[in-house]
């Protein structure tokens, strides 16, 4: 038995031993993670690692309580994951059987696709359309009403820009299924979702620490929605898939929202800077509401992809035959790392 596999890029070490770089000299324009480092973490990481030695409280109930204060919402209407990944093959786990129906608005996130296969789930996709992407609404609303599952990615990974309320809305009373809004990149658009978790019982918001926040190597989220789907993901989570390091650090994450906002503030004037120079290189760059912008490179996108790998420049490329063949994505990183990219991508490009 065999399902579809996420598709990484190869390591940092891999790149740089094949581009003859120290590892630090490569540079993840892949990931959509913070160009922000944890340094903040080490009291933290020293303080746990003297009881290292016990499980984590299996219900999680500190993290819960933290997201809770986080949120405004109850600690039953949260629940833990190890990163929005796990939250994702839960969702599918609880709420899809075999040969009920998922959709899908693409191009997206993989996970969901890959969730859905992993429970035998049939996925609906409805595919946005080139060159502006624009969110299909009306066809999503009709898939929805005979769905067990809907999957939206707002804002959109890999596109970037975000859906309106109003379509969210919609679709989320066209269904009686569980609408699973996957908000990773909430934070740079400035949504909370958390109103809604009150408002619309099939909602399920998946959140994670690995952006905003800047902690995607500890893998830690959470779900928010109606104390009942939340139950129901607890009934198929694993007892102990997040360290008790890695709450620790979530909960200190979560207790300094301002940290949080001048990373999201920082990398949004950033995200403007980069946009511009991308853009005076003649590339097309598509509106973001989150930490990456994706751009039309043209016909050599994935030789292009190529070439900045070798100076040890990581970019997001995608599959051959889809719909962004001609598309790279860039994370915004720091003013550094952009100038090195803008400097590489001149000379490729002149
Ligand atoms: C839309 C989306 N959801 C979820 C994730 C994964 O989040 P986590 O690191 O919390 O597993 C990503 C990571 O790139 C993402 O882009």
């Amino acid at each position: 038995m065999s399902f579809p596999k996420y598709q990484w890029q190869p390591t940092s070490a891999e790149i740089a031993a094949a581009a003859g770089l120290n590892p630090d000299q490569v540079e993840r324009f892949d990931h959509n993670t913070s160009p922000f480092p944890s340094d903040w973490a080490a009291d933290v990481v020293i303080r746990q690692s003297l009881s290292l030695n016990e499980y984590p409280a299996a219900s999680y109930v500190s993290l819960r309580e933290a997201v809770a204060t986080s949120t405004g919402l109850d600690p039953d209407s949260v629940v833990p994951g190890a990163g929005a990944d796990e939250l994702i093959l839960l969702a599918a786990r609880a709420f899809l059987a075999p040969g009920q129906t998922a959709v899908i608005a693409e191009p997206t996130y993989p996970m969901y696709g890959i969730a859905t296969a992993q429970v035998r789930g049939r996925v609906v996709s409805i595919e946005a359309q080139p060159p502006d992407f624009e969110f299909p609404a009306d066809e999503v609303i009709t898939a929805a009403r005979d769905a067990e599952i809907v999957w939206l990615c707002v804002p959109s990974n890999p596109l970037g820009s975000r859906s309106t309320d109003q379509a969210v809305a919609a679709i989320i009373a066209a269904t009686d299924g569980v609408v699973v809004l996957d908000a990773a990149y909430a934070a740079f658009a400035g949504d909370d979702w958390a109103p809604w978790v009150d408002r619309y019982h099939n909602l399920l918001v998946l959140n994670t620490m690995s952006k905003a926040y800047g902690l995607a190597g500890a893998r830690v989220g959470y779900g928010l929605g109606h104390p009942d789907l939340i139950a129901a993901i607890d009934g198929v989570r694993p007892p102990g898939s997040i360290s008790s390091l890695s709450v620790e650090l979530a909960v200190a994450a979560l207790a300094a929202p301002d940290r949080m906002r001048s990373a999201v503030a920082a990398i949004t004037a950033e995200r403007a800077r980069l946009a511009g120079y991308l853009h005076d290189l003649g590339l097309r760059v598509l509106p973001s509401t989150t930490n990456f912008l994706l751009c039309e490179v043209g016909p050599q996108a994935r030789s292009v992809a190529d070439d900045l790998m070798k100076g040890g420049l990581v970019t997001r490329t995608f599959p051959e035959d889809g719909p962004l063949a001609s598309y790279l994505r860039f994370t915004v990183r720091s003013p550094r790392a952009h100038d090195r990219l803008l400097s590489a991508l001149q000379r490729r490009l002149s």
